[in-house]
């Protein structure tokens, strides 16, 4: 069986999750999760990343040990893969043994290739921030802002991985091969950054300043800085599976340029590894219109979203309202617009409808189709359609356009029904007629089946659950399942709680 490897970024656990890291992990799922209905073994891995001067101040802000804060939040991030239902394979955290000893053979293998040395560096530190300044950090009359406290200059030897010696290898590899960078424009992006010289990259943090990171295996006074850690995760949890490397490491747009599009091929290239086959880059969620901040409030708690509308309604509303690769707003007012019309009215509506109508008029059992004229051939000719390019838009990462095509096959099947009006059929006892109804009660449920298989990878429990409705068992994988049959003859109906409730009215904001 083919086999596929999708990581995501590992979130810092200086702050609960946000709807950002929802998102992403999210759209890792639906692509693992779509790769498995293809029947390839796809392997998805996510985490923590917890080490570092930001975790170390957030841990002593609270006033707990920075061991007993990152265990914490990171069960947080946990919960939120349960909650979320992502199927990853794997959540690894940075902390873990498993993890650190990886990061320090591979320190050591550089160093001792010569591709790490030691150097003085001669800069502005600032005591109160903990941090190296830049001349551009003064402010215009030349005084260091109030922030950053006392300024001192001061001379630190430090550890340095030569970047510089692989810029050239890095922009002859990336003009090589196009799909280094999904989108486009990103790729184009750190080409432009690249045609500037690179410098060496500091990769240690003395133990006096900082202490919560991974010892450099070749001098203990020393931790690793963040990054050079961090992006190892991606090799570390599977060093023991062969998998490397990775199909796709998904990332947002601000950690291309220069953590994965440059640090990491070159960390990679340099142990002597290839780099992941693609970045995806995906843009970023403002909300209502602004950036997203938690300390002015502006800010999605995925946890309580999804306590309020549902798991299925929020993964569909992120894949649906976001062109992967592109920025996006999330409101409330527009997440109430696909609830409503694409999910409550036009989805749910046709399964509400298939349901009664099959206990009503067929007593709860399917019936087969006995004929077939134009209102079904053209609803069945729709399908190959659908599917067809369902599957292309999938493949090129094109879920929201993708989803539309579904729904739209959704609104094909309503409109169908509103042709066919088994209501109006079930009154008429003539043979004819009831030829028409059991046509039409098979011919809405064949295409309910469909649909629900298509929107599997996103809305999973949903399509489960309509697919128990149809006697059906949980879908397993694409193969047989895409295509109009009449499987659905003679099977009962089940019954399915409303997927779709309407919402609380305190839930909904009033019209502006
Ligand atoms: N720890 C680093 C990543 C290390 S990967 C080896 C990091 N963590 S983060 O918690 O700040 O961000 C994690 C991911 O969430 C990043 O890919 C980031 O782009 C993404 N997002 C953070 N805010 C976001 C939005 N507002 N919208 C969409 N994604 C966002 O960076």
């Amino acid at each position: 069986m083919e086999s596929f490897y999708i990581t995501t970024a590992i979130d810092y656990v200086n702050g609960s999750p946000h709807l950002g890291h929802a998102y992403e992990k999210v759209l890792a799922d639906v692509i693992a999760r779509t790769k498995r209905m293809m029947g390839t073994r796809a392997y998805f891995l996510t985490g923590t990343d917890e080490h570092g001067q930001k975790i170390q101040q957030s841990a002593r802000a609270k006033g707990v040990p920075t061991q007993q804060f990152v265990d914490s939040v990171a069960a947080e991030f946990v919960a939120l893969t349960k909650l979320l239902n992502l199927s990853n394979d794997d959540f690894i955290r940075t902390t873990e043994s498993r993890h650190q000893t990886v990061v320090r053979d591979c320190l050591q293998k550089l160093y001792d290739k010569g591709e790490i040395y030691r150097a003085e560096y001669q800069g502005y530190y600032s005591t109160r921030q903990e941090q190296f300044l830049q001349e551009k950090d003064r402010l215009p009359d030349g005084r260091w802002p109030e922030i950053f406290g006392e300024v001192t200059e001061i001379t630190e030897a430090n550890y340095f991985f030569r970047l510089r010696n692989y810029q050239a290898w890095l922009v002859g590899y990336i003009e090589q091969h196009e799909d280094f960078v999904f989108p486009a424009h990103r790729r184009k992006s750190l080409l432009e950054f690249l045609s500037e010289p690179l410098n060496d990259l500091c990769i240690s943090r003395p133990k006096e300043r900082l202490e919560w990171g991974i010892p450099l295996p070749f001098d203990e006074n020393y931790v690793t800085y963040v990054w050079f850690d961090a992006l190892l995760n991606y090799y570390s949890a599977v060093i023991d599976r062969g998998l490397w490397p990775a199909d796709y490491n998904i990332i947002g747009k601000d950690i291309l340029i220069p953590a994965h599009g440059i640090y990491w091929p070159i960390m990679l290239h340099a142990l002597g590894l290839p780099p992941p086959r693609t970045l995806l880059v995906h843009g970023w969620w403002s909300i209502n219109g602004e950036k997203m901040s938690k300390s002015t409030g502006n800010y999605v708690d995925p946890v309580e979203f999804c306590r309020t509308w549902s798991v299925d309604s929020l993964r569909y509303f992120m894949i649906r309202e976001m062109a992967v690769g592109q920025d996006s707003d999330f409101s409330l007012q527009q997440f109430l617009v696909r609830y409503n019309s694409e999910l409550a009215n036009n989805l749910g509506n046709l399964v509400n409808r298939t349901l009664n109508m099959t206990t009503r008029f067929a007593a709860g059992v399917l019936p087969a189709a006995e004929l077939a004229e134009d209102p079904e051939r053209e609803l069945q000719a729709l399908w190959p359609r659908t599917r067809d390019e369902f599957l292309a838009l999938s493949a090129g990462l094109q879920f929201h356009t993708a989803l539309e095509r579904a729904m739209q096959f959704v609104t094909a099947t309503n409109a169908y029904i509103e042709r066919r009006a088994p209501w109006k059929l079930a009154k008429d006892t003539s043979p004819a007629g009831l030829a028409l109804l059991k046509t039409s009660l098979a011919t809405m449920a064949e295409a309910l089946r469909l649909s629900a298989s298509l929107f599997w990878p996103v809305i999973p429990t949903v399509a489960d659950k309509i697919r128990a409705g149809l006697g059906q068992p949980p879908l397993a994988a694409w193969a047989g399942e895409l295509d109009w049959g009449g499987r659905l003859a003679g099977v009962s109906v089940q019954p399915v709680e409303i997927l779709f409730p309407k919402p609380p009215a305190d839930k909904v904001p009033a019209k502006s």
